[in-house]
C-alpha cells in the first residue's frame, strides 16, 4: 500500500506528509494539529529569540501528543544571526528525535551535531544537485520542491513535475515531494513520481489552525493560479507571494533597480506579522503556491488531511481498475 512505504517507517507517522515550516506560523499549537493528524509536524526554530521560548514550545507539543513531530533549523540567509547549534542542543535536551534543515547544503558542525544527537535529518531544497549533496553528505531523506510552492524559489525555476523524477533518479534515500500539492490528486501524482511522500505548504496555511488573521484566510481563497509571482530574485532570494499591493510595490522597487533597504519594509517580518495579526491585507506580504487557485475552503487540519489521503487513495483505486 503506497500509505505505508519507507518514510513512514522512517519517521513514524501515519501518513507520507510532511506539513511544510512556515515563518512566523510554525509554532506548537499549529504543529500540534498537524502532528496529531497523522503527518509531521515541523517547529521553525527560526521564530524563536528566545531560547527558553523555544523549549517550551518543544514542551507544548510532547505534552499534547506522542505522534513524531520535528524541528526545522533555517540555513537561508538571515538579517539577523541565529545560533543553530542552541537549537540542537535543546533539541537533543527535550527528546525531538527529527530534524529539517531548509536552504543549501548544511555546515559541517551541524552534521557532527545531528550526528552526535542522533537525529533523524531531512533537508529541504530546490534542486537535484542539492538533494544529492544532502544524500551524499549522510540525510535520511530529502524534501525538494518545486516553482509552483509557496516560500523560497531558488533560481533554478525548476517544476514539480520535472524536480521529483529527476530527483528520484539521482538519490537513493526517500524522496518528499510538493510545490503545489493541494490536493489527493496532487498527492498521488506526486508519488506516482516516485517520491516516498508529499510536503504540504500553502493548502495548511488555509487550516483553522494555522495562526494568521481570518480575513487573510478568506482573501487567499479567492486568488487564483495567476495571482502569486517571484519577488526578490534581485537580492538572491526568491520567493513565490500572494500578489497583494505591498507584493507589486515591491516588484516595483525591484524593477527600477531598488535593493534590500528599499525593498526591507515590503517584505520584513514585521510587516508580515502585522497582515498575519490584524487581517490589514496590504500590510506585509505571504508566501504563497501556484495552487492557491485550488483552494477551496479553510477546515481543520485534520480534515484536510483525511480528505487529500482519502482522496488519493480512491483515486489510486479508479486508476488501477
Ligand atoms: C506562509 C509560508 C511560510 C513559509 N515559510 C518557510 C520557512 O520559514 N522555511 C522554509 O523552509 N519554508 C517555508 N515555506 C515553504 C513551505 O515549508 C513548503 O516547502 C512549501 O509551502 C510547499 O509548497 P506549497 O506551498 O506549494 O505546498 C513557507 C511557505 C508558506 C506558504
Amino acid at each position: 500500500m503506497f500509505l505505508k512505504n519507507e518514510l513512514t517507517e522512517l519517521l513514524g507517522i501515519r501518513y507520507p506528509i510532511l506539513g511544510g515550516t512556515m515563518m512566523d506560523l510554525s509554532l506548537a499549537p499549529f504543529v500540534t494539529a498537524i502532528s496529531k493528524a497523522g503527518a509531521l509536524g515541523v517547529i521553525a526554530s527560526v521564530i524563536y529569540k528566545e531560547y527558553d521560548h523555544f523549549r517550551a514550545d518543544l514542551r507544548a507539543v510532547k505534552d499534547a501528543t506522542d505522534n513524531p513531530f520535528a524541528v526545522n533549523i533555517n540555513l537561508f540567509p538571515m538579517m539577523e544571526k541565529l545560533d543553530n547549534l542552541r537549537y540542537l542542543e535543546i533539541m537533543a535536551e527535550e527528546g525531538v528525535k527529527i530534524v529539517e534543515t531548509s536552504g543549501f547544503a548544511p555546515p559541517e558542525e551541524l552534521l557532527a551535531k545531528f550526528k552526535e544527537y542522533g537525529f533523524t535529518w531531512l533537508h529541504k531544497c530546490v534542486g537535484v544537485r542539492y538533494a544529492k549533496k544532502a544524500a551524499s553528505l549522510g540525510a535520511d531523506a530529502v524534501i525538494v520542491v518545486g516553482y509552483e510552492n509557496g516560500g523560497a524559489t531558488g533560481n533554478l525555476n525548476v517544476t514539480t513535475l520535472v524536480l521529483v523524477p529527476r530527483t528520484v533518479d539521482e538519490v537513493n534515500i526517500p524522496v518528499v515531494g510538493g510545490g503545489g500539492v493541494m490536493d489527493g490528486r496532487a498527492m498521488l501524482a506526486v508519488m506516482a513520481l516516485g517520491a516516498s511522500g508529499v510536503i504540504l505548504g500553502t493548502r495548511l496555511m488555509l487550516s483553522e489552525e494555522c495562526p494568521i488573521h481570518s480575513d487573510l484566510k478568506k482573501a487567499l481563497l479567492q486568488a487564483n493560479e495567476l495571482d502569486t509571482d517571484i519577488i526578490m530574485r534581485s537580492v538572491g532570494f526568491a520567493h513565490r507571494i500572494w500578489m497583494n499591493s505591498r507584493a507589486k510595490e515591491a516588484q516595483q522597487i525591484e524593477n527600477s533597480g531598488g535593493g534590500i533597504a528599499e525593498l526591507y519594509p515590503h517584505v520584513s517580518g514585521e510587516a508580515a506579522r502585522e497582515m498575519y495579526e490584524t487581517g490589514d491585507l496590504d500590510a506585509g506580504t505571504v508566501s504563497c503556491s501556484q495552487a492557491i487557485g485550488l483552494a477551496q475552503k479553510i477546515q481543520p487540519v485534520e480534515d484536510i488531511i483525511a480528505e487529500i489521503v482519502a482522496d488519493a487513495e480512491a483515486r489510486a483505486g479508479q486508476l488501477s481498475e
